[in-house]
């Protein structure tokens, strides 16, 4: 699939990077030629193309959202989308490791409302960056599992089969009204990981009879 990436730093980095390594093609959507995380991200690999953030749309399959939350109605509102998948990985953090939206709306709403020719689905976010760069547990015959929340059925089966070529097991937990809860689900992840000392590698698994 074509894959364009708005923010390619940690997050957009570790999908983007997996991602062409099985052969999808990257687009950077940047309009800064000076942005520090682009200039990092191709001189890593040297197989992602830069071009503008609306031109990267526009020649992609599906669209990553990996930047700051604080940005995303500034960015989203100048783009034009056109019926594209756009992934929301970003979460809205607010002071204290609580939630930026004050748990009023998911950040995955907000989203769809400052970009509304968009079909968004929720992802990659229940989970620091380090389970994004290696989502592999060779100790285990259980795949970490992949939460996504949307409210198009064929949007969420393309990003369950990102989700396979990452090494995840997809969940799909029902519309974006439930990303509130994925994003709670970051913030618990968050606390344990960042600042309880867990491991930055644990995930969660999906089992069932
Ligand atoms: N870090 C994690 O473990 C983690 C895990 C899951 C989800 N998330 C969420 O994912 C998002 C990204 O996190 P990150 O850690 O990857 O952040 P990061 O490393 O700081 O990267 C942010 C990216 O956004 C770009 N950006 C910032 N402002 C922009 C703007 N106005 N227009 C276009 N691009 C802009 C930056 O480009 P420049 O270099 O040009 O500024 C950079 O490429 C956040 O919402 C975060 O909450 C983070």
């Amino acid at each position: 699939m074509k894959l364009a990436f708005i923010g390619i730093g940690n997050v957009g980095f570790a999908l983007a990077n997996n991602l062409e390594k099985k052969g999808h093609e990257i687009l950077l959507g940047n309009n800064n030629t000076n942005s520090e995380t682009v200039l990092k991200a191709i001189s890593k690999n040297n197989n992602f193309k830069v071009v503008t953030i609306q031109k990267a749309i526009d020649s992609s399959d599906v669209v990553f959202l990996a930047t700051p939350f604080a940005v995303n109605e500034k960015i989203l509102k100048a783009l034009r989308f056109n019926d594209k998948i756009l992934i929301d990985c970003t979460n809205p953090v607010g002071a204290g490791i609580s939630h930026g939206l004050q748990s009023k709306i998911s950040g995955a709403e907000k989203v769809q409302e400052w970009a509304p020719d968009a079909r968004v689905v929720k992802a990659y976010t229940i989970y620091g960056f380090e389970n994004l760069i290696d989502s592999n547990f060779p100790n285990y015959h259980l795949k970490p599992v992949m939460m996504i929340a949307g409210n198009d059925a064929k949007s969420k089966n393309t990003v369950g089969k990102l989700n396979s070529d990452l090494g995840f097991e997809t969940l799909d937990v029902g519309g974006l009204d439930l990303a509130l809860h994925l994003e709670h689900m970051t913030l618990l992840w968050v606390k344990m990981a960042r600042r309880d000392g867990h491991h930055p590698n644990f995930t969660w698994a999906y089992i069932e009879k």
